[in-house]
């Protein structure tokens, strides 16, 4: 199995823990750390609405407490047959740990996903070393 299709089956099985009552739409997320390391994440709901915490937000934090750095790659999977992206909330969190090229793996279904850069999902950004 190819790094590819591990972060794929991650982001699936993470997929199935999401809590979702409210929307009923279900999102499961990979990372891969600098140290090759892979985090899964899924999307965490709330009564109140806006604590709801997203599949990819989950993953780098679970990553992030367990003592990483960077990230290389991140996958996300939301409707099946569909290319979900990431929310802008994510992607600048993602940036935060991330460089230009680290990878977003989007998935369609368990056997077609799609690869593109950071810098394509969120151009022009803000991140740590601007400030
Ligand atoms: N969601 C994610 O988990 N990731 C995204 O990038 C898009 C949105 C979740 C949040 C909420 O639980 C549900 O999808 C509907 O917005």
């Amino acid at each position: 199995m190819n790094i590819y299709e591990k972060l794929v089956e991650c982001a699936l099985d993470s997929q199935k823990m999401a809590y979702t009552p409210y929307s009923n739409f279900k999102v499961g997320a990979s990372v891969l750390t600098d140290s090759d390391k892979i985090y899964g994440g899924c999307n965490i709901e709330n009564a109140s609405y806006t604590p709801t915490v997203c599949a990819e937000r989950v993953a780098i934090f679970k990553a992030i407490y367990n003592g990483e750095k960077k990230i290389k790659k991140i996958a996300v999977v939301g409707k099946e047959n569909f290319f979900t992206y990431p929310c802008g909330v994510c992607r600048q969190v993602i940036r935060e740990f991330c460089t230009n090229d680290c990878e977003i793996i989007i998935i369609k279904n368990k056997e077609e996903y799609k690869v593109i850069k950071f810098s394509e999902l969120l151009p022009y950004s803000f991140g740590p070393e601007d400030l």
